[in-house]
């Protein structure tokens, strides 16, 4: 089974697709979580991605769909993976659907979350990833029990120098430029599911549970 989230920086895809996979037992494969590990590991992928991600820009897809590929044919795979966001424009949809074409395989659904622009903002502006397993929590509407330490791992939490001002412009810019448009392109392949992002965690899941076919 292969599940994309799809939606804007701070929609909640990072949220829902870890919770998700979770439940599935399948793979969480987070293209942000990716360079921003290899990034903390000083690798060649993360050095190369770091201008990009400063910038709020997308990495170029040659870099980004050879790490995707790549981590899809593991083992832990096998059975499918949540693809949290990748693809990120139309050429990466493309090049992800040959892939698993050529392997008899297909995207099952494709979860496109949305959010008002003023929730992004606030979302975004108040977001704390754990260095150590990238869940993420918010300083306000789900603090840690511990201030500073991840709930789920107890690793430090941090704030992503791309969740400041101008680096989330440029993002919001680029995802309404390259990304939005795969909104059009997963509803003609019938794949899309909308789901209205705003309420709890824990609603939102709801939501998502319901609207994804087959018992969950
Ligand atoms: P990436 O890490 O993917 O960032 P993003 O798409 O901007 O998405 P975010 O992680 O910011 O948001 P999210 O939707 O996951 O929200 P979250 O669940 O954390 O990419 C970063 C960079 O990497 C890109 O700019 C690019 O440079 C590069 N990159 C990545 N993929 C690429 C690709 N495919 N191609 C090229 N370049 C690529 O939630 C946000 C906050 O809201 C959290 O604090 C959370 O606790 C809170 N929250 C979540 N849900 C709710 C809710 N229902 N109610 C209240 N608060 C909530």
């Amino acid at each position: 089974m292969y599940i994309i989230f799809l939606g804007a920086p701070g929609a909640g895809k990072g949220t829902q697709a870890g919770e998700l996979a979770r439940e599935l037992g399948l793979e969480h494969i987070a293209t942000g979580d990716l360079f921003r590990q290899a990034l903390e590991r000083g690798t060649d992928l993360g050095l190369k991605a770091k201008s990009y991600m400063e910038k709020g820009v997308l990495v170029p897809s040659q870099i980004t769909i050879g790490m995707v590929l790549e981590r899809l044919s593991a083992p832990d795979c096998t059975k499918g993976a949540i693809l949290d966001g990748f693809p990120r424009n139309l050429e990466q949809a493309e090049a992800l659907d040959k892939a698993l074409r050529e392997q008899g395989k297909a995207i099952d659904n494709v979860v496109y979350i949305k959010v008002s622009e003023e929730e992004l903002l606030k979302r975004l502006s108040g977001r704390w990833i754990c260095r150590r397993c990238q869940a993420p929590c918010h300083a306000t509407d789900s603090p840690p029990r511990v201030w500073g330490k991840c709930d789920k791992c107890g690793g430090e939490l941090y704030q992503r120098p791309d969740d400041n001002e101008v680096s989330v412009k440029k993002r919001l810019e680029v995802y309404l430029a390259e990304t939005a448009p795969l909104i059009d392109y997963y509803t003609q392949g019938s794949k899309l599911i909308e789901i209205a992002g705003e309420g709890g965690v824990a609603e939102v899941a709801k939501r998502i549970k319901a609207a994804l076919p087959g018992e969950r």
